[in-house]
């Protein structure tokens, strides 16, 4: 029989053992094993436990889940308030921010701040006694907060006994120590979708998840749920030794085992924390969490202390927030928009608002499944939607704010550019005019046929297109190259100098290659990246025009629907007269060099993406270079993409790249690779 004394020292070594690979994982996010190799040390610990209920401890780390309902939450009281934030809105204020501190401090040094992300969850304090988990509460009113103790200690981000390191002072007699509890998107997408396949109701955000989660009556619905946790502050502490800054205070609580934000950021002097508020904005959308600005702190404590606090908020600290990327607002209307396919967009126009960094008016509604399914009408007050570059969207409808019945939306029946009839196709979510002729389309078309990867006409946009259509000046792609400056220079706003201005980009966009041609012809589902494997593959517009379905879908890429779209356009014989007079008004097409279909070698079949401005050519002839290797050129980093080459300034698309795990070249590495001179680098 094995003896009551060895089981009791492998519990404490298997209990030793998990709470250092728990910090290992959750407060140095490195961890040393796997997590199968911890579930299997786990597994054993709740066996040995099982069959030696007398052994089991309170702080075991198989107790976390242990913990019957309540009724209700009892009081938390914090021993010294937990404040909220006062907020910068802009950089602007942030420099007001520091002015004013260095003011009250009677100084004229650069201050050392610290940067941290202002984590988007919920506040709550947890404290320690001699070292173990005795208690944790929810913000509250800063005063007194919810007793959350339970559930916290379901959280496995949270050590139930601070970590000590052999050498090192005493633990702390007592710690509240300060943090966000949040939950990662990724976790939170996987939880609405597990709730919406038992038709629970979804959370409107990582935050109000985690809210949820944390304030449940019932602790093992938490236990279940994937909360995190970083800490950033300090309340009552006790101990042999007082910390003499913010960036000791952080290293230290992360050495005990509790989680810290490793994008901590000392900073010298203002500049430098605005300098990294702006990066971690491009990065944001990239981080594995929500945040909602960063929070710019004093590092030195002495300092701190001096300043004090407001009623409601610490002098020594500010929050630099992100212009929030969710926002809610009305629909004063519903209306459409007419695209150059003929396609109608049903369109909600808003109350403006900021959103993402912009003022937004307008938001695409999609089409009328989409209208339908959120139930979206004039009226409705809205949360709206924009990431970085994103259209905006209108996310939801706060349906208790509907005060008035309203009708619902109708697509018109009549194009209402043109007034001919509007269809729906059986197999199509769109409604289309079907006039050729309808001024928005041609409008549509030419704006695509000027745009930058197109025929790349500057100074041809929306608002002279719009007008030349209107005024007759011009009526289709064509009449572009037959225009002349008498017909300009006495146009209300244009000058001489402009008119040649727009003359002159005009002329120089007539020798362009194959492949912006192609795309300039606005076919339906030939984006960039066909445009390119068609050029590559025929080598010539005479070729394209005479190629029959079959022949386009040898290409690989190209599908029968994409085919089928090609073939089409080119049996139209208004569209082969267009090409005609395209090239008798002197468009000359450069075919790409050699003309042949690029099967092998380093690029072909590759999704390459470039970033970041090249010294030797732009990126639109370097994604050109690669494709004609046969490289796949997209524009957005993901887990497809196989190579991204970042030139200067490189932006979030290098972040994420990294993170990834993205092979990575520089231009000249580039260069080097298009030679393929080289024995081909493995990937
Ligand atoms: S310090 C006395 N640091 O933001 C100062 N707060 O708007 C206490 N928050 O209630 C706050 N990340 O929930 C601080 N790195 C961070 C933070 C942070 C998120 C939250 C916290 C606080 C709220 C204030």
């Amino acid at each position: 029989m094995i003896d009551k004394e060895d089981i009791s020292a492998r519990i404490k070594d298997l209990r030793r053992l998990i709470d250092y690979h728990n910090y290992r994982y959750y407060a140095l996010d490195q961890p040393e094993i796997s997590d199968a190799e911890y579930d299997k040390i786990f597994r054993e610990l709740v066996d040995l436990e099982n069959r030696n209920p007398e052994l089991i401890t309170p702080d075991s780390p198989t107790q976390r889940v242990g913990f019957a309902p309540i009724e209700k939450f009892l009081p938390f009281r914090h021993e010294i308030p937990l404040l909220s934030l006062e907020n910068a809105m802009n950089t602007q204020e942030a420099l007001d921010f520091d002015r004013r501190v260095r003011k009250l401090l009677g100084t004229s040094q650069i201050i050392d701040y610290v940067a941290e992300l202002k984590m988007d969850g919920l506040a709550v304090e947890l404290v320690y006694e001699n070292g173990a988990l005795t208690g944790a509460g929810t913000r509250g009113d800063g005063f007194t907060g919810e007793d959350v103790s339970q559930n916290v200690k379901t959280i496995r981000a949270a050590p139930l006994r601070l970590f000590s390191h052999p050498g090192e002072s005493a633990l702390p007699v007592k710690l509240a120590v300060r943090g966000e509890v949040f939950i990662e998107k990724h976790d939170f997408e996987a939880l609405n979708e597990e709730r919406g396949k038992r038709s629970e109701p979804l959370f409107a955000n990582p935050r109000n998840a985690a809210a949820g989660s944390l304030r449940q009556l019932d602790p093992s619905i938490t236990a279940g749920r994937p909360l995190r946790a970083f800490f950033y502050g300090i309340g009552a502490f006790l101990a042999e030794k007082e910390f003499v800054t913010q960036m000791e205070m952080l290293n230290q609580l992360q050495n005990w085992g509790l989680p810290v934000n490793p994008r901590s950021l000392l900073c010298h002097g203002i500049e430098e924390a605005i300098d990294y508020y702006e990066k971690i904005a491009e990065e944001r959308e990239y981080l594995p969490y929500e945040i909602d600005g960063v929070v710019i702190k004093i590092n030195n404590l002495v300092w701190q202390r001096q300043l004090g606090d407001k009623s409601r908020s610490p002098r020594w600290a500010v929050a630099l927030k992100f212009s929030p990327d969710e926002v809610q607002t009305h629909v004063q209307d519903i209306g459409v928009n007419v695209g150059r396919t003929g396609i109608i967009t049903p369109v909600a126009f808003l109350n403006p608002v900021l959103v993402g960094g912009v003022i937004v008016k307008r938001a695409t509604l999609h089409n009328i499944d989409e209208i339908k399914r959120k139930d979206i009408r004039k009226g409705d007050a809205v949360i709206v939607h924009r990431a970085g570059d994103v259209i905006p969207e209108v996310i939801e409808v706060i349906k208790s704010r509907r005060t008035e019945d309203r009708a619902p939306f109708q697509m018109p029946p009549w194009c209402p550019a043109c007034g001919a009839q509007v269809v729906r196709l059986p197999d199509e979510a769109f409604y289309r005019c079907v006039n050729r002729n309808c001024p928005a389309q041609i409008k549509g078309s030419i704006e695509h046929f000027a745009s930058r990867d197109a025929m790349d006409i500057n100074g041809l946009g929306e608002r002279i297109v719009s007008r030349f259509v209107d005024e007759g000046i011009i009526r289709n792609v064509s009449d572009l190259y037959k225009l002349r400056i008498e017909e300009l220079e006495n146009l209300p706003g244009f000058g001489k100098k402009s008119a040649q201005n727009l003359l002159d980009a005009i002329k120089g966009s007539k020798h362009t290659t194959l492949s912006r041609f192609l795309y300039s012809l606005g076919i339906s589902h030939v984006g960039t990246f066909t445009a390119d494997l068609l050029a590559n593959f025929f080598g010539s517009i005479e070729k394209i025009r005479s190629a029959q379905s079959e022949e386009l879908q040898q290409i690989q890429g190209i599908g029968e629907k994409v085919a089928t779209a090609v073939a089409t356009y080119f049996a139209n014989p208004e569209n082969n007269r267009l090409i005609d007079d395209l090239a008798d008004l002197g468009v000359a097409i450069e075919n790409p060099q050699p003309a042949r279909p690029v099967q092998s070698g380093f690029w072909s079949g590759k999704t390459v993406v470039f970033t970041g401005a090249l010294s030797s050519m732009t990126r639109q002839e370097a994604g050109e270079k690669a494709a004609a290797k046969g490289a796949r050129v997209t524009d957005s980093v993901s887990k497809k993409t196989d190579v991204l080459v970042a030139g200067a300034d490189p932006g979030a698309k290098l972040a994420k790249a990294q993170k990834l795990g993205v092979r990575i070249m520089d231009e000249n590495e580039f260069i080097g690779m298009l030679g393929e001179h080289a024995l081909p680098a493995e990937i």
